[in-house]
């Protein structure tokens, strides 16, 4: 009796420790089904669509968060804590344990106008991947390699659009911050952080399938991405959204408040 009770309490103690799902996998990604939620990060889809968070898009405790973005693009576990931390606004209630996809398309709180793949709320929908606002932005990825002008030249096109058609248009210091974390996003998960470069093919894959590109090549990176990689790549993209040249106006990102994720990246 006494061992039992002891069992089922350890096994109580191994299930609140673990996250509430199943092992996700490159091979496994499948789209979302039709009760699963979805929302406007194109990673934390992809995450859920190959299981490495709950295909449900529900119950991102900070647990799963952490799992998953290790599992999946092996981030470091403080800064994928760190992340979450600066996520979990998104659940409206208070002191709350978890977030949801679906909590993460509550417009002004995380997501935000100006968008590289979605459109602006005031135009309806501001989560589901729009191939026409991509399109827009694709305009400006010229070459095979992307560098920081040509993902810049697209995030600003963006923000002249939505400035002169949505009279909503709404970009705070704080969406700055986010938006250049965003940009930053795919040269730390696909690309060369040293050269602040990355494949077009895996950065469009990425977009249009929800997928990570392993077909294509792409291989997560050997080494923790830690949060000074993201200030490193942030850096170079906050630098190259200055429509001024030379070198007078370079400024450089190195608040923590700079991340994506919340404060994103
Ligand atoms: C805790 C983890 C994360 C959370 C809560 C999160 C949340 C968000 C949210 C709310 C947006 C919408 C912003 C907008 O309106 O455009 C967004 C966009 C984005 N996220 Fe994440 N994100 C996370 C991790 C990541 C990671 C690891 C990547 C790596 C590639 C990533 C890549 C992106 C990109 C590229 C966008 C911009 C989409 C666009 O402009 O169309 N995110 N994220
Ligand atoms: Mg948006």
């Amino acid at each position: 009796m006494q061992f039992s009770a002891l069992s089922a309490a350890f096994t109580i103690a191994l299930v609140s420790a673990t996250p509430q799902y199943g092992e996700g996998s490159i091979s496994s990604w499948h789209p979302a089904g039709p009760n699963d939620f979805r929302g406007p990060c194109p990673m934390m889809n992809t995450l859920a669509n190959h299981g490495f968070l709950p295909r449900d898009g529900r119950n991102l405790t900070k647990a799963n968060v952490v799992k998953g973005l290790g599992d999946g693009l092996n981030f470091d576990p403080t800064l994928a804590g760190i992340m979450w931390d600066q996520a979990i606004i998104a659940n409206p209630e208070p002191n709350a344990t978890f977030f949801t996809l679906d909590n993460l398309n509550r417009h002004n709180v995380l997501e935000h106008d100006a968008s590289m793949s979605r459109s602006d709320a005031f135009f309806g929908n501001n989560h589901v991947f729009n191939q026409t606002v991509f399109d827009t932005t694709t305009v400006y990825w010229t070459a095979s390699t992307l560098d920081a002008k040509q993902l810049t030249n697209g995030k600003l096109f963006r923000q002249i659009d939505s400035r002169a058609s949505n009279p909503n248009y709404t970009f705070t210091a704080s969406t700055e911050n986010f938006s250049v974390g965003e940009v930053a996003a795919p040269i730390i998960v696909f690309g060369d952080m040293d050269a602040g470069t990355v494949a077009k093919d895996l950065v469009v894959y990425f977009f249009e399938n929800e997928k990570l590109p392993s077909e294509l090549g792409w291989t997560k990176k050997a080494d923790p991405v830690t949060l000074d990689n993201i200030m490193q790549v942030s850096s170079i993209i906050a630098n190259a959204t200055s429509l001024f040249t030379g070198t007078s106006s370079e400024h450089t990102v190195t608040k923590r408040k700079d991340l994506h994720a919340g404060l994103s990246f």
